[in-house]
C-alpha cells in the first residue's frame, strides 16, 4: 500500500490530515491509527460496515461484481481446475505449487490425519445428540492439552506444523463428531485416499462393509470445500485473527473460530436455510415467506440471502448450484422438491423489488445444504463441514498476522452512554 493522499477531518475547530493507503484493489483506506492521539476522538462503526481491520494480501472480494479471487485466481477457476489441497497451498503460501511442491505437501497433510488416541475419551464426555459444531468447538480447543509441541506461536515451525495439523485433523474430528451422534464407531483415516474422499469414507463407512464414494461425489465435496475455504475479514476469521492477536495458541484460535462460525447469521445459515426449504416445503407456500422476509415487523429471514460484501451474485452459490444439478442427477433425486423450491424462491425474490432494492442474492449458503442433504448429511453436519473448509483461511489469516510487524493485540474503543460516575448507596437508603 502507498501512502499517496491525505484526508482532512475537521472536528471541534481543529483540522487533521489523515494518510489515504491506495489498496491494489478496492476502495483507499484513511489511516486513523492517530486520530485519538491527536484529535481526542474515536470513530465509531459497530458492525465494522466501513472499518479496515487489517492490511492482507490472501483474499479479495468486489462485492459489486460478484468476484472472489484468492491470492488474485477467480474462486470460478479455482473450483473448476484446482482442488481443495492445492488451494489450501496458495492460501498459505502465495503461490499456485509446482507438482514437486504439491505432492511434499498433499504427503505433509496426509501424514497428520489421525489424533491422539485418548482425544477419543472427549468425544465421549458428550450426549450422543450433542450439535456436532459443540463437540468441535471442545475437542479442536482440546487439542492444545494434546499437541504440546505446536503452540509456542513465537516459534515459525511450531506455526508451520500447527498449521499442518489442524487442516489435517479437522476432517477426522468432523467425521468423528458425526459418527458419534449417531452411534456408530469411529472410522480411522487412510493415507491412500485424497482429502474429500478420506472425509466421505469416515462419515459414511461402517466395519461391516467398505464404502467407496462415486468420483463425482467426492469431486462435488472437494469443490465444496473449495468454495468456503477463506473470505477476507468475516466474523469467524475476524474471531481467530482478534483471539491470535493476544498470543493464544493456534488450537484456541480455531476453537473460537469454530464457536463465531456456528450463528445463523454467519455458517450456521447453510443449516437454517435447508430447514427453512424443508418449512417452506411447497413453491405455493414461497409468497408467505417471501412477505415475512419484507415485513419489518417479523424477524425472519430468508437464509442463504444477502450478505455485507457481494451485493451481486456471491460466486460460490454460481458453482455450487451447477454442483447441485450435477450431483442431484449422479443421486437419481431428479426434481428434488427442496431444489425446485429454492429454484423458485431464487426466482421469486430476484424479481421482487424488496430483495432488488436492498442488492440481496443467493449466499454461499443457498444451494450447498441441498447438495449436502443428497448426500446423505444431516443438517446438523453442515456448519461443521464448512468449519473444515474454513480452518485453512483462518489458518492462512492468523500466521499473517502473526507475521505483520505492524501487528498488536486488538483492543476496539468504544461509544460509552451509561451512568456516568456515582457514589455506592448503602441498602438501607436504596
Ligand atoms: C456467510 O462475511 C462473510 O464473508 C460471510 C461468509 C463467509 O464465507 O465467511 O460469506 C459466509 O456468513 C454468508 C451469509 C450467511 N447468512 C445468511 O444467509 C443469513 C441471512 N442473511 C442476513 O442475515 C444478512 O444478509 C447478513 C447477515 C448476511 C448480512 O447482514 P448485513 O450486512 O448486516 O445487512 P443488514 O442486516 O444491514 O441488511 C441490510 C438490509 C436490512 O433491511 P433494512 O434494515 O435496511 O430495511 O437488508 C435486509 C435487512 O433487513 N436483509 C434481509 C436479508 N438480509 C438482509 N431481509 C430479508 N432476508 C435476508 N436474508
Amino acid at each position: 500500500m502507498t501512502d499517496t493522499k491525505t484526508a482532512k477531518l475537521s472536528i471541534n475547530d481543529r483540522d487533521f490530515d489523515l494518510p489515504v493507503y491506495s489498496p491494489t484493489a478496492g476502495p483507499d483506506v484513511i489511516d486513523i491509527t492517530k486520530l485519538y492521539g491527536q484529535a481526542g476522538v474515536f470513530t465509531h462503526d459497530p458492525g465494522f460496515t466501513s472499518t479496515s481491520s487489517c492490511e492482507s494480501q490472501i483474499t479479495f472480494i468486489d462485492g459489486d461484481k460478484g468476484e472472489l479471487l484468492h491470492r488474485g485466481y477467480p474462486i470460478d477457476q479455482l473450483a473448476k481446475d484446482s482442488h481443495y489441497l492445492e488451494v489450501c497451498y496458495l492460501l498459505l503460501y502465495g503461490e499456485l505449487p509446482t507438482a514437486a511442491e504439491l505432492e511434499d505437501f498433499e504427503t505433509r497433510v496426509t501424514r497428520h490425519t489421525m489424533i491422539h488416541e485418548q482425544m477419543h475419551n472427549f468425544f465421549r464426555g458428550f450426549r450422543r445428540d450433542a450439535h456436532p459444531m459443540a463437540t468441535m468447538v471442545g475437542v479442536v480447543g482440546a487439542m492444545s492439552a494434546f499437541y504440546h509441541d505446536s503452540t509456542d506461536i513465537a516459534d515459525p515451525w511450531q506455526r508451520e506444523v500447527a498449521s499442518i495439523r489442524m487442516i489435517a485433523k479437522m476432517p477426522t474430528i468432523a467425521a468423528m463428531a458425526y459418527k458419534y451422534s449417531i452411534g456408530q464407531p469411529f472410522v480411522y483415516p487412510r493415507n491412500d485416499l485424497d482429502y474429500a474422499t478420506n472425509f466421505l469414507r469416515m462419515c459414511f463407512a461402517v466395519p461391516a462393509e467398505e464404502y467407496v464414494p462415486d468420483p463425482v461425489l467426492s469431486r462435488a465435496m472437494d469443490r465444496i470445500f473449495t468454495l468456503h475455504a477463506d473470505h477476507e475479514q468475516n466474523a469467524s476469521t475476524s474471531t481467530v485473527r482478534l483471539a491470535g492477536s493476544s498470543g493464544a495458541n493456534p488450537f484456541a484460535c480455531i476453537a473460537a473460530g469454530i464457536a463465531c462460525l456456528w450463528g445463523p447469521a454467519h455458517g450456521g445459515a447453510n443449516q437454517a436455510c435447508l430447514e427453512m426449504l424443508h418449512e417452506i416445503g411447497t413453491v405455493d407456500r414461497i409468497p408467505e415467506y417471501i412477505a415475512r422476509a419484507k415485513d419489518k415487523n417479523d424477524p425472519f429471514r430468508l437464509m442463504g440471502f444477502g450478505h455485507r460484501v457481494y451485493k451481486n451474485f456471491d460466486p460460490r452459490a454460481k458453482v455450487m448450484k451447477e454442483s447441485a444439478d450435477e450431483v442431484l442427477d449422479l443421486l437419481g433425486v431428479e426434481n428434488n422438491p427442496t431444489l425446485q423450491v429454492a429454484k423458485e424462491l431464487e426466482k421469486i425474490a430476484l424479481e421482487d423489488s424488496y430483495f432488488a432494492d436492498k442488492k440481496l442474492y443467493p449466499n454461499v449458503d443457498f444451494y450447498s445444504g441441498i447438495i449436502l442433504d443428497a448426500m446423505g448429511f444431516p443438517t446438523s453436519m453442515f456448519t461443521p463441514i464448512f468449519a473444515v473448509s474454513r480452518t485453512v483461511g483462518w489458518i492462512a489469516q492468523w500466521k499473517e498476522m502473526l507475521n505483520d510487524p505492524a501487528a498488536k493485540i486488538g483492543r476496539p474503543r468504544q461509544l460509552y452512554t451509561g451512568p456516568t460516575k456515582r457514589n455506592y448507596v448503602d441498602i438501607a437508603k436504596r
